[in-house]
């Protein structure tokens, strides 16, 4: 289990969380519960803030990527800590916007944004939009245009560098539905596309080369092959970019297969980078460009836990052991998509050793509705409390209503206390939008 100093096994072989018991919490709010440790996502935002201010004279902007966990108050503590957010969508945008979060603050991305949300951006006005399309730049301009204000944007490119978990490769074809390629010319001439728009001024590039990265190296060399296409690009056109953002990606723990990363190491993989754009920007004699980086997964991940009850069990000797919760891929679809991996705990009784290895069931109409499967457990009773780790990004997010269960409630907890910062569903939420055609009513 990842040593954190709020997320602990106390004592009395309870988990414990931002200071109280995780089994109090359950009984306190009710399970499933999505649990948010403050503190935890307080100290990532200030790691990263800090190695800007101190390595990079605050040349840059934290950007909290909120699509790994979106709702009015993770955006209030990114404002109160003073970094940026990006979003994903209009909704994103709106969420952040009803908080007071600074619109000025805030990246919009997104392969096909929807004029709507373009227009939303633009009113609210954003501090920049990314742009991932011709047709995007064309839609962008013209309502800029309308509206009598330049836009600020960024170009999604692709560098030539996709990188996951524990490997990375160079590919000198990009097959992806984001950026433009740099190998293929895609990116300059999109470039000369973009510093023509009238209503648009391009301030530099953004990439993103993936997620739930453990090779410092993979950042590099991206931070690498943007500044030398942005050296390119300057001596062909003339252009230099101005802002460079690298995009997020820091891996976490999520299971033992993972390394336990501190405070230090995410310092580090920051420090690694900036180091690799400062040393580029003199080989180019460039100067160095406003650094934007925007982790998602490494602030919020490892600082959410999911509360379950566990409601059933079933044994089927020789094949397997199912143990079923009050939750399932209705609050965490990665398992069913993906084949995530999570650390479960019995929240009572965490220290107690493993003795068997089970499967976690959800509730849902779907035999694929698994949150776990071979983990080592305790035996686990009815009524136990089951918690499961490093919950914090994209489980919330992608969480739906699917066969109409509830997306769970979620607290924040700091000092012993937790608050609700989304509230419990209710049977009334579920049919809010329905309507019944006056042709099908009865009577
Ligand atoms: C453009 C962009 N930026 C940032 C992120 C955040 O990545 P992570 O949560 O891995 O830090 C993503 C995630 O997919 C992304 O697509």
């Amino acid at each position: 289990m990842n040593q954190r100093d709020t997320l602990k096994i106390n004592v009395d072989g309870r988990l414990e969380i931002g200071g109280i018991a995780a089994g109090e919490l359950a009984k306190e709010f009710g399970t499933p519960l999505y649990v948010f440790d403050e503190a935890h996502i307080r100290n990532m935002m200030r790691t990263y803030k800090k190695v800007i201010d101190e390595e990079y004279g605050g040349n840059g902007l934290v950007l909290y990527a909120s699509k790994a966990f979106s709702c009015e108050a993770i955006y209030a503590i990114a404002a109160s800590e003073g970094i940026g957010v990006d979003v994903v969508s209009g909704g994103e945008l709106y969420t952040a916007v009803q908080a007071g979060f600074p619109a000025e603050k805030a990246y919009m991305h997104g392969n096909n944004k929807l004029p709507s949300e373009l227009e939303f951006a633009l009113d609210s006005r954003i501090g920049a939009v990314v742009v991932d399309s011709r047709t995007e730049a064309d839609r962008l301009d013209g309502l800029a245009r309308k509206k009598g204000v330049v836009q600020d944007v960024l170009l999604r490119i692709n560098p030539g560098v996709e990188a996951h978990t524990h490997a990375f490769v160079q590919t000198a074809r990009t097959d992806s539905k984001f950026g433009f390629s740099v190998s293929d010319g895609t990116a300059a001439q999109m470039t000369d596309y973009l510093i023509k728009k009238p209503n648009l001024r391009l301030c530099g590039y953004h990439c993103h080369i993936g997620s739930q990265i453990f090779e410092k190296q993979s950042f590099v060399l991206a931070a690498n092959k943007v500044m030398d296409f942005i050296s390119q690009i300057k001596k062909s056109t003339g252009y230099e970019a101005e802002r460079l953002n690298i995009g997020g990606g820091f891996g976490v723990w999520y299971n033992d297969d993972d390394p336990k990363l501190q405070l230090s190491d995410y310092a580090d993989y920051l420090k690694t980078l900036i180091s690799a754009v400062k040393a580029k920007a003199k080989e180019h004699g460039l100067k160095e460009p406003f650094l934007l980086i925007e982790p998602g997964r490494s602030i919020v991940g490892e600082a959410g836990i999911t509360l379950y009850t566990v409601g059933a069990i079933k044994d089927i000797p020789g094949v397997k052991k199912y143990v079923a919760i009050d939750g399932g891929m209705f609050d965490n679809p990665r398992y069913a998509l993906y084949q995530s991996k999570y650390t479960v705990l019995l929240a009572d009784r965490a220290n107690e050793p493993c003795c068997e290895k089970v499967s976690i069931a959800g509730k849902c109409c779907e035999s694929g509705d698994l949150i776990a499967v071979d983990v080592p457990l305790p035996e686990a009773r009815v009524g136990d409390v089951l918690a499961v780790l490093t919950t914090g990004a994209y489980n919330y997010s992608m969480a739906s209503n699917y066969n109409r269960n509830f997306v769970p409630p979620a607290v924040l907890v700091k000092d012993g206390k937790a608050e609700y910062i989304i509230k419990p569903q209710t049977y009334a939420d579920l049919v809010r939008n329905d309507v019944i055609p006056k042709r099908l009513k009865q009577g």
